[in-house]
């Protein structure tokens, strides 16, 4: 009879542990046939990915590319057959529900953006025609000057066409960062015109290096495939404020800017040590005299 109830127990063990370890997901009958209530065009699957690129994109990685996070399990690339094998209803019950260490979206993504993902997905659906197309990035050059004088930062947009000749690129975005010592902060964005070109007005509160000098970096966004371009250094930013104290090297440069608390402590501390060595002096002293009486 134990045995039996010993045999009984392993075969339980043996099959839950079995399911634990399957990577099946199953998705309730009622919920799986559910129909996306948007409708399938460029416009939401666009939305969806942005909600993607903001929320998922960290560990499932960019569709197609295989470089989602070494995770156990792994998220699955969301072009691959695993993710796609899902039905609509399936992929939206499990966004909303999230299982291990994939989370659950129900609380911080309303049922549309849940949707518009879903719609972002059958983008790489084998069964459908993907509406949004990424072209192959655009090869592209930048250059451009400063006018310390007129304050302003004049980029220029070249592109090689299909013939392979260099073209202007126009009504383009490009990026305007400054350097900076933990990288490069985004001042603003032109527009290139009908000739490649674009002007960045220098604003007048630009805060530049202890001399007033800041260094531009224009760069241009998706799409294309440019080199970031350093621009020569300009005299156009109010002059970094360096606080007194900290001068290169010294940390109170003068008696002056030492803190009272500082200046207290180091006094106790040298007064204490000259006392104590005094009272060894003094004892050793002692000794010595009783010895000697
Ligand atoms: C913290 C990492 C992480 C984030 C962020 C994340 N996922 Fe996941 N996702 C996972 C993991 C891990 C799995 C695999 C879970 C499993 O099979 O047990 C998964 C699985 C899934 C699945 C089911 C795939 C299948 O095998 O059927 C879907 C659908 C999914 N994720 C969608 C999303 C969407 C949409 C987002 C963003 C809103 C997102 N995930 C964000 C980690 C993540």
């Amino acid at each position: 009879m134990i045995k039996k109830i010993n045999l009984l127990i392993v075969v339980v063990l043996f099959f839950s542990v079995q399911h634990g370890i399957s990577q099946e997901w199953l998705v309730p009958a009622d919920k799986q046939n559910v129909k996306n209530p948007l409708e399938y065009n460029l416009e939401n699957v666009k939305k969806g990915k942005e909600i993607f690129m903001r929320e998922c994109k960290s560990c499932h990685g960019e569709p197609g590319k295989n470089n989602a996070l070494a995770l156990t399990p792994a998220p699955p690339d969301i072009a691959s057959s695993k993710m796609q094998k899902n039905s609509e209803g399936e992929m939206f019950y499990k966004i909303s529900t999230g299982k291990g260490i994939m989370p659950s979206f129900k609380a911080t993504l309303s049922e549309n953006e849940r949707w518009l993902l879903v719609n972002y997905f059958m983008n790489f659906n084998p069964k459908k025609s993907p509406v949004l197309v990424v072209a192959p990035p655009i090869k592209a050059t930048l250059s451009g000057r400063v006018d310390a004088g007129k304050k302003l930062v004049t980029v220029f947009a070249e592109f090689k066409n299909k013939k392979g000749e260099q073209e202007k690129l126009t009504e383009t975005p490009v990026n305007i960062c400054i350097e900076r010592a933990f990288g490069n902060l985004p001042v603003g964005q032109v527009i290139t015109n009908n000739n490649g070109a674009a002007d960045f007005k220098i604003p007048n509160n630009l805060i530049g290096d202890e001399e007033g000098f800041v260094t531009f970096v224009v760069s241009l966004g998706e799409g294309f495939d440019a080199k970031k371009v350093v621009l020569g250094k300009a005299k156009v930013g109010t002059p970094k404020e360096t606080p007194k104290l900290i001068r290169k090297g010294v940390i109170w440069s003068t008696n002056d800017n030492i803190p009272m608390w500082m200046l207290l402590s180091y006094l106790g501390a040298i007064g204490g040590a000259w006392i104590t060595i005094g009272y060894v002096v003094f004892q050793i002293m002692r000794i010595k005299g009783m010895s000697k009486g």
